[in-house]
């Protein structure tokens, strides 16, 4: 795993500080969650606090933005926004995953839009060319320009790492190392083992919420009796205390009566388990949330994950993936049964977004203050301390 491939990733500064009040809450925040604060409602709407998340926060952290899956073949690559800035995840000759700035080494210009495959990557502009390996193959008329060696040219290339099948990108080689990001996450979702599982269906939306509203409601559930309640709230039983995984990561489980991913009325219709579930994993579902930027549940059939990430401060791009054992997506007529795990799955989520667009609707109050939190909202409260610790300035 090319954990280790980075060379040159760049913290940004931390940009302009906070203001004393913004300080103070976000130092309320901070503590268990008996006695902490939610977040200051700045933190949700402001452009300012999106701009030192980007450059103080996320630029720091390991972000976690797909499953492996999604690259299979040598130079199939996909462009993406991280903590403001461009940037490519490929696979290299060698199948590794790499990660290098979207930012041609001539004059700056991004190189690749969207997703495919390239053997090389040539800017539009002046023709430079990028090897998978982000070193710099060709460049025209450059023989008349002093001390000029390709060596030095190659594209800005960043840290990648993949565990339990998913892919995270370090942009600061500031960042600890992955290991120490993710705490005993490995040894924690051993019985899942969610490197084996396939990616059926993946699926991205915009809404217009904080990133991190989308991120907390799926990381408490104190209000799936009120949000979900006719859809699979009652399957959902009172959650675990939360594991201790240290790191970066917030995990419970969370017992449930039937399968967390089908809809009441639909349980008699579960895939086959996952191979190598014990009891007590095939009678609930795990919920972890690497911070700050993807999540997921981990359910006795299948696995469901979530990335977020900004389009301004209150406007965020999400991305779904469910995925399955392979031999349960190889068994005939799975995608008919699994398109009722995608129903429950867009009803929840619609569900929540209508929710969640209020609750940003009304954090855009003047009037709107930090309040407090449930013991229903583990993960978002232990995220929130997370956060305020770590926001420049706090
Ligand atoms: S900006 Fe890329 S070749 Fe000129
Ligand atoms: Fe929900």
């Amino acid at each position: 795993m090319p954990d280790d491939a980075g060379n040159a990733g760049m913290a940004g500064d931390a940009g302009p500080a906070l203001s004393g009040a913004l300080a103070g809450a976000l130092r309320d925040a901070v503590g268990d969650i008996a006695s902490a604060s939610t977040l200051p409602p700045e933190c949700y709407t402001g452009a300012d606090v999106l701009a030192l998340e980007a450059s103080g926060l996320l630029r720091r952290s390991w972000l976690g933005v797909a499953r492996a899956d999604e690259w299979r073949e040598p130079g199939d690559y996909a462009a993406m926004e991280l903590a403001g800035a461009p940037v490519i995840v490929l696979r290299d000759e060698e199948r590794r995953l790499r990660a290098f700035a979207n930012t041609c080494r001539h004059r700056g210009t991004r190189l690749l839009e969207g997703r495919g495959n390239a053997q090389r990557i040539r800017c539009p502009f002046h023709g430079w060319t990028y090897g998978l390996d982000g070193g710099l193959r060709g460049a025209t008329r450059m023989g008349a320009t002093r001390s000029f060696r390709r060596a030095d040219m190659g594209l800005v290339e960043f840290r990648t790492a993949e565990r339990g099948g998913f892919v995270f990108v370090a942009l600061s080689d500031e960042t600890p190392g992955i290991d120490e990001w993710l705490g005993a996450f490995d040894a924690l979702h051993a019985p899942w083992r969610l490197d084996e599982l396939v990616t059926t269906r993946r699926r991205e939306l915009e809404v217009e919420c904080n990133w991190k509203l989308f991120l907390e409601v799926f990381n408490e559930s104190y209000h799936l009796e009120y949000v979900h309640a006719a859809t699979f709230g009652d399957i959902y039983l009172e959650p675990e205390r939360p594991d201790a995984v240290g790191g970066c990561v917030q995990s419970s489980f969370s017992p449930t009566a039937g399968t967390g991913g089908l809809k009441v009325d639909e349980q008699g219709h579960a895939l086959p388990f996952m191979p190598g579930l014990g009891p007590r994993e095939r009678a609930g579902t795990r919920y972890t949330w690497v911070f700050p930027s993807l999540t997921f549940a981990a359910g006795s059939e299948a696995l469901w994950a979530y990335a977020a990430r900004a389009l301004g401060p209150t406007r965020c791009r999400v991305t779904q993936w469910v995925c399955f054992p392979a031999e349960t997506a190889a068994a005939p007529g799975f995608e008919a049964k699994a398109e009722r795990y995608y129903a429950r799955m867009d009803e929840a989520l619609a569900e929540d977004i209508a929710v969640l667009e209020r609750q940003q609707l009304g954090m855009a109050s003047p009037f709107a203050r930090a309040g407090r939190w449930s013991d229903l909202e583990q993960g978002a409260a232990a995220f929130a301390a997370w956060y305020a610790k770590r926001l420049p300035g706090a």
